[in-house]
């Protein structure tokens, strides 16, 4: 080595330990670099979008005022088959957290590796079930040797490339099993989950990340190495296990997931704020949005099972990647002052204020400085508080920030941020549906009607993930029977889901699929026998596997034990149960790849016509990109169940014909009171009654611009493509309300050359209806004004609320404004 190399490399040596971040916590915050920091984080979780949406994501969550992503590691996904990995495209979790380091954010690694997270058997890979003497998440060597190697080997890679805040890297704080206090709750002093949970602690801390290790939802039998941490919708009443470490909360849920039967959960932006607000009034100090952006579960990663292929959840990014608003914008005004507030929050001596019942103030002083919060948790009434001279009024369930204990300058339940309505619109370079040509062929069943060879044969009825390990959706069941005569007769086929398709002789008799959130189910058809022999063949289809729960790996899916009878109509049974049954993991078209289209393959059109509601069917049509950045999506409306992919990838499984659920929450909307997902009490609910899921994301790196795409689907309940179409999302209206005297106005289109086209209503009147149908109350016509002047053909404005504008004789000085944004 040259004297001159050696300079270089020492040089390079020192600049790596000067970018060294150093990570340690108190009871009031994390300590980086000496520095106590508030974090604001968001979860991302990186396969549900592509790696071309990932800088866009992580600039938006930037720019929405957080400092902090955080993500949880998707195992199966990594870790298909046994000692197979995966880290390409979407899995490329490297170049994930290389987009956060870029773009100056710290990160969280929830590595799990049980997750939950919606996610297909929470993240676990269904081979480990082929290990003898597993049981998951239990103190078990199977299972503790399989999680510590994915564990060491994902701690490896990051170290590999310095991901870590020690190594100069964007990671604060990693996480190791999630939500284990959950299940030793249901499990009750089970000794086998207590010497599991400090298993994994151990195990964690040996890996010597150099930053602390945390566990969520653990509020019991703690392990001393780990920081416990809150997960729920609200968790300012929720304090750490011990002292000395800081009050973290890991998920403040945005929204919530959506299942097929259930129509979409909405939490509103001011509810979501009060909870913030409410944390770190009471000394929280790091805080994650679960989820800032949900995503899509593209291929076979939903879990559930029910969950739908959108993981929208309602999220301040919406599933496409576009700025939900106004949650969005509140909560960026809120994280905005709270950081401006950091020093005094983390430092300050504070004291709690009891204000008569549901009311407290919170004093923060340091430095000479002070920050007042007032929280009014009373759900019906508003609260007049006075504090040092000045007289406040708190609206129920809100939080009022005085970052000075004078003036309010933030209310929880104040939104001053536009509400944008997300339009689909038809895209203008597509053929309209009718002209784009479809072509079909059929799944072939044959071999599954007959005396062809299955893999193999068991004289029972067996478990299907065991059997198929989940390498498909779908397992083949066959059997035969010899019969005198003909006969009429019922069949029943028990199963513990989560759907199943019978044919008797090669004919579709009867399907049916599990429903009200229970997995098993029967199904029953009347079937005709003819003389001789006959053949019973039986499709079980899985939609997600279990991702929740004490042993879920025992939860069984598929006949798995049936019975299998037929009971004829004079009463005698035939019990097939211990017949001589084939098995097929997987249809004909996945084993050939058909979605692949590779050539050879022969697609069937007669004149362009193709057979429609003709179950178990391929269909493929092309399509152009539709132009633009705008996020584009396929209404797939008319199909009824299946599988869609787009030049090869993957959209997920569609399923618009099941249509969500009327609940009670679907037709009241108040965000006063506590949220919740489940149960009485939900509230704001939409799409009630409607498909569950009808547009599907395609993600524009799936598509190519200028040339043919492909659009294959596998509709196996059969339906009608033809009247599928791509539309591109956009910002419609724009809309704010309630704005006051002396405030700014901004109205912003989002983006992409969408402009102002025109300025609708700006009225004084208590606004009726919602955005995109207000109708005015008592007009003004000096504000129309101003906001057309300022805002017609622009993509954005910002106009201030001046007394200018003040109509004289209206009810309330507030303004509303909604423009329409083309
Ligand atoms: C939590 C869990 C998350 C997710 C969430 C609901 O309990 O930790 O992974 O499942 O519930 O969306």
């Amino acid at each position: 080595m040259t004297a001159l190399q050696f300079l270089l490399l020492a040089l390079v040596a020192v600049t790596q330990v000067a970018s060294a971040t150093t990570v340690t916590y108190n009871d009031r915050a994390l300590v980086i670099d000496g520095q106590r920091r508030i974090i604001l984080s968001g979860s991302i979780h990186y396969p549900r979008s592509t790696p071309q949406m990932w800088p866009d994501l992580i600039n938006k969550a930037k720019e929405g005022g957080l400092n902090t992503i955080e993500t949880y590691v998707f195992w199966n996904g990594h870790e298909p088959r046994r000692r197979q990995y995966n880290f390409e495209g979407s899995y490329d979790i490297i170049r994930f957290f290389k987009e956060i380091q870029n773009a100056g954010m710290h990160a969280i690694l929830r590595i799990g590796p049980y997750i939950c997270g919606e996610w297909n058997y929470g993240g676990l890979p269904a081979w480990l079930r082929d290990i003898p003497g597993m049981q998951f998440r239990l103190h078990n060597a199977p299972f503790e040797r399989e999680m510590e190697t994915f564990t060491t080997l994902i701690v490896n890679k990051m170290k590999d490339v310095n991901m870590f805040a020690g190594q100069g890297g964007p990671i604060i704080l990693a996480q190791i099993e999630n939500e284990y206090g959950n299940i030793m709750g249901q499990l009750k002093n089970n000794q086998s989950a207590s010497q599991y949970i400090h298993w994994c602690a151990d195990m964690a801390n040996k890996q010597e990340v150099g930053v602390p290790w945390i566990m969520c939802q653990q509020d019991n039998d703690v392990p001393h190495n780990v920081i416990n941490t809150c997960n729920g919708f609200y968790c300012h009443d929720w304090f750490p296990n011990r002292t000395g470490i800081p009050k973290i909360w890991t998920e403040n849920w945005t929204g919530w997931f959506k299942a097929w039967d259930k129509p979409d959960f909405h939490r509103s932006a001011e509810d979501i704020a009060f909870a913030v607000a409410m944390f770190f009034q009471k000394r929280g100090s790091v805080h994650n949005y679960y989820m800032y952006h949900g995503g899509t579960n593209f291929g076979r990663t939903s879990g559930g099972p029910y969950i739908t292929t959108s993981y929208d959840y309602d999220a301040p990014l919406d599933e496409y990647g576009n700025i939900r608003q106004p949650k969005y914008g509140h909560l960026k005004d809120l994280h905005d002052l709270i950081r401006s507030m950091e020093k005094i929050l983390v430092h300050g001596k504070y004291n709690d204020t009891s204000y008569g019942k549901n009311v407290t103030v919170t004093k923060y002083m340091y430095g000479g400085s002070s920050v007042c919060f007032i929280n009014n948790q009373f759900v019906d009434r508003d609260m007049k508080v006075t504090l040092g001279g000045e007289t406040h009024l708190v609206p129920a369930w809100s939080v009022s920030i005085l970052p000075n204990c004078k003036t309010v300058a933030y209310n929880t339940a104040k939104i001053k941020t536009q509400t944008s309505v997300m339009v689909k619109k038809a895209n203008s370079v597509e053929k309209e549906p009718e002209t784009m040509r479809w072509s079909w062929m059929p799944e072939n069943l044959k071999p599954f009607m007959t005396d062809h060879r299955g893999s193999f044969r068991q004289s029972q009825l067996l478990e299907q993930i065991a059997t198929s390990t989940d390498q498909s959706d779908y397992l083949w069941y066959r059997t035969s029977l010899e019969h005198k005569g003909e006969g009429s007769y019922t069949l029943y086929v028990n199963t513990s889901g989560h759907e199943m398709y019978a044919f008797v002789n090669g004919r579709l008799v009867g399907q049916n699929h599990s429903a009200d959130g229970a997995f098993v189910f029967q199904l029953q058809s009347p079937v005709k026998l003819h003389s001789g022999k006959n053949y019973v063949s039986l499709l079980s289809g899985t939609v997600g596997l279990k991702n929740y729960g004490p042993s879920f790996e025992l939860v069984p899916a598929g006949i798995a034990g049936g019975p299998v009878k037929l009971v004829g109509t004079n009463g005698t049974a035939i019990d097939l149960t211990k017949s001589s049954w084939s098995y097929k993991s997987g249809l004909a078209g996945e084993l050939r790849q058909i979605h692949l289209d590779k050539p050879g393959y022969k697609w069937q059109s007669h004149n362009g016509t193709i057979p429609v509601n003709r179950p178990f069917t391929w269909y493929k049509t092309t399509f152009e990109a539709p132009a633009g950045e705008e996020a584009v999506v396929v209404d797939l409306l008319g199909l009824n169940k299946g599988v869609a992919w787009v030049n090869g990838n993957s959209l997920g499984r569609y399923w618009p014909s099941y249509t969500a659920a009327e609940m009670p929450g679907c037709h009241v909307c108040d965000y006063r009171g506590k949220f919740i997902a489940e149960g009485d009490g939900i509230r704001c609910l939409t799409g009630c009654g409607e498909p569950a899921q009808r547009f599907y994301h395609v993600p524009r790196s799936f598509l190519r611009a200028g040339e043919p795409n492909t659009l294959i689907l596998f509709e196996e309940a059969g339906g009608d493509p033809t009247r599928a179409a791509f539309h591109t999302v956009a910002v419609g209206p724009v809309c704010v309300a309630a704005v006051e005297l002396g405030d700014d106005v901004t109205l912003s289109c989002g983006g992409h050359g969408r402009v102002v086209a025109s300025v609708d209503v700006a009225s004084f009147g208590v606004a009726r209806g919602s955005c995109g149908a207000y109708k005015g109350g008592c007009e003004s016509k000096a504000a129309l004004k101003a906001f057309t002047d300022a805002c017609v053909g622009r993509e954005s404005c910002t106009v201030k609320y001046t007394a200018a504008f003040a109509g004289a004789g209206c009810q309330s000085g507030a303004l509303t404004v909604q423009a329409t944004c083309s």
